[in-house]
């Protein structure tokens, strides 16, 4: 007996080893413009494929009524905030993402900011790059310790967790948290401190945010929550740009509040060159990155190409979305 094979639609660009595995178990058809696809073009690829393989782009009511066959929606990603939870469990769509397979390559990342915005290191590169290296010591160019400082995360999961493992054992930071819910592993883990916002804000000389971003943590750190960070403290942002209120960030670096800052995201991306962010030395900006090896992508994409056709196979996968599970 043959079985016909589910029909999907490959939004992104994957690796030739995940469209070979998606190939093996689904008929497929795939984007290939040079830009990505806008909701106009993707509505017009979806209306009779059962499942969706993306990365970023709004799945919205207006989008999921192009697509009456859609079973599931499978992002190559950790965050999903590009989904519409409510439309897409109305019409009994799963949606997956790519939680725990990039937890060490984004660690990596926010450590790498961390120091660099503390020693520096793009400033100095700069500087030895267009020749401004004509002496020994020279006490302008002093950055800030990382080691045996303390590290406030906000948002303490599985990447979070990976940092703090990093911070601890690496450079002997003190760990304080902040999250909806204590994390006791952690707390045993790192010895860390579950403290309030406020005493986060004001004891850290770290301060990474990686709250996933959602109606409750838009804007999450503004004008009062710069306000209460040491002057000497660096902020650190690598979950999505729109858990920072930018313009009250803006003004946190004019006025001095805050060292620098390292972001790998920022409110509107790609940056549009008149960001004024782009004008601060003490700011590292990378253009969000923090998954981006080769090794976590191609992992990420397979982890995506296995959501999905495992839940087009009647399955439940491990990266299936907590509030679209039945
Ligand atoms: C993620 O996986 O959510 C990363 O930010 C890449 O989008």
């Amino acid at each position: 007996m043959t079985t016909t094979k589910p029909k999907v639609f490959i939004a992104r660009p994957v690796p030739p080893e995940v469209e070979a595995y998606i190939g093996r178990h689904c008929t497929y058809s795939k984007w290939e413009g040079e830009k990505p696809l806008t909701s106009e073009q993707l509505a017009g690829h979806i209306t009779d494929v059962e499942g969706l393989l993306t990365a970023g782009g709004r799945i919205d009511a207006e989008l999921l009524d192009h697509a009456p066959h859609l079973k599931v929606v499978s992002t190559m990603s950790v965050g999903y905030n590009n989904f519409d939870l409510v439309a897409m469990k109305q019409r009994g769509i799963k949606g997956t993402n790519t939680p725990n397979v990039l937890n060490d390559t984004v660690a990596d990342l926010i450590i790498a900011l961390m120091l660099s915005v503390a020693r520096r290191v793009p400033e100095m590169d700069k500087y030895v790059r267009e020749g401004s290296w004509k002496r020994g010591d020279n006490e302008s160019l002093f950055g800030l310790d990382v080691h045996h400082k303390t590290l406030g995360i906000i948002g303490m999961g599985s990447i979070g967790r990976t940092v703090a493992r990093r911070a601890k054992f690496g450079f002997g930071m003190n760990i304080l948290y902040h999250n909806r819910n204590r994390n006791e592993q952690g707390e045993q883990e790192f010895n860390a401190s579950y403290v309030t916002m406020e005493e986060l804000l004001e004891q850290s000389d770290f301060i990474v945010l990686m709250t996933p971003l959602t109606e409750d943590t838009h804007h999450l750190i503004g004008e009062a929550e710069f306000s209460r960070m040491k002057k000497t403290a660096i902020f650190i942002n690598a979950s999505r740009g729109q858990t920072v209120d930018e313009e009250a960030l803006v003004r946190a670096l004019q006025n001095k509040k805050i060292y620098g800052a390292g972001l790998d995201v920022f409110e509107k991306e790609p940056v549009h060159p008149d960001n004024p962010l782009l004008s601060f030395p003490n700011v590292v900006l990378l253009p969000h990155i923090g998954s981006s090896t080769e090794k976590t992508r191609l992992d990420m994409a397979m982890q995506a190409a296995e959501n999905m056709v495992s839940v087009l196979q009647g399955g439940t996968p491990a990266g299936l979305i907590r509030e679209l599970r039945d």
